[in-house]
């Protein structure tokens, strides 16, 4: 039972800065931020992406200041995405298996500037390194095959664990390969490597800026659709859920974020895990179009959109406005 007005006045809680503190319900803090970050040839590069204004491709050097920077933020994790030049991409993606391709380096960066003292998280899926842009291998008639693409992605797992990855965070939607990446994982010797798995991870219209990032907007011909998940569904996002926490995986990840946070809602509800959610590049461009457009102001913006994944029940949100936030914060 509860009172009624005039007894009962919602406003009394929130009349005072001082009380609304004291009723918030949650917070957002550096720790709750992944930032992801894009890798590209060279020294000393910064190039500015078009359609994310205020995110750049570092060079591997720039990319270890970054993660210095993240971690005296307070940011607990970054994610590396490599931009890998023309030459080296290739229908198979085999670059992906490369010791020494752009990720790995960036990875050995990270530890030697950071040491233990921020968590790297590894995108596992080859559109980074494929010739036509598809997150795995394809057969004549264009179909993005599974298990041969499988057997690829524990590989590419490996090769991130090897070089000194933290979380691998399989991106791809293949059926099964949380089960094999964790098999392969604990047989090498990686017991404590991580597994986040974007396990309900929709063919959705806010990749774009992305793409571009990582140079394979121009190469893919067609869409995702027969691997990343049907935007109207909600329930198959259970069931994603499902397998991959029985498959192995340590937490899972709804992508995108805000237009679903429907379902990290139900994934939290139902399953008790760390849910974390990816507030994707077209989101981001959106609010920095906002922001551009004078129809909203950015530090709020920012602010909003990540209480309302901590809201949901997020563990933790991927956002380009990592750093941006975490200054906020702590600022
Ligand atoms: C690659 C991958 C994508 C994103 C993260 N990993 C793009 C895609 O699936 O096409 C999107 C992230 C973003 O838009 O910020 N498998």
């Amino acid at each position: 039972m509860t009172a009624s007005y005039p007894n009962l006045r919602m406003r009394r809680t929130r009349a005072a800065a001082w009380s609304r503190a004291l009723h918030r319900e949650n917070v957002v803090t550096p720790a709750d931020l992944i930032w992801p970050l894009f890798v590209t040839e060279g020294k000393a590069v910064e190039e500015p992406i078009a359609t994310l204004p205020g995110v750049s491709r570092w060079s591997v050097d720039g990319i270890a200041a970054r993660a210095k920077e993240a971690a005296a933020l307070g940011i607990p994790c970054i994610a590396l995405f490599p931009n890998t030049p023309a030459g080296k991409r290739s229908d198979d993606g085999a670059e992906a298996l490369n010791p020494d391709n752009l990720m790995c380096r960036a990875i050995r960066a990270i530890r030697d500037a950071c040491g233990d003292g921020i968590g790297v998280l590894t995108d596992v899926a080859l559109d980074p390194y494929t010739a036509h842009g598809q997150d795995g291998l394809v057969d004549d008639a264009g179909y993005v095959v599974n298990d041969d693409t499988v057997a690829m992605l524990v590989d590419q797992a490996l090769n991130q664990a090897a070089a000194g990855a933290d979380i691998i965070a399989p991106s791809d939607m293949m059926d099964g390969r949380v089960r094999a990446i964790r098999m392969a994982l604990e047989m090498n010797g990686h017991t404590n490597v991580q597994i986040m798995s974007y396990a309900a991870k929709y063919a959705s219209a806010f990749y774009g800026p992305f793409r571009d990032a990582v140079g394979s907007r121009g190469l893919l011909k067609g869409d995702k659709k027969t691997y990343q998940m049907d935007p109207a569904n909600g329930e198959e996002a259970l069931r994603e859920v499902a397998l991959d926490l029985a498959e192995g995986a340590d937490s899972v990840m709804v992508k995108p974020g805000l237009p679903y946070l429907d379902i990290v809602r139900r994934v939290k509800e139902r399953f008790e895990v760390p849910v974390f959610a990816y507030q994707v590049s077209g989101e981001y461009a959106m609010i920095e179009a906002a922001v551009a457009a004078g129809a909203g102001e950015r530090d709020a913006l920012v602010l909003e959109t990540l209480m309302a994944f901590k809201r949901a029940g997020c563990c933790g949100v991927l956002t380009y406005h990592a750093a941006y936030a975490a200054r906020l914060l702590v600022g």
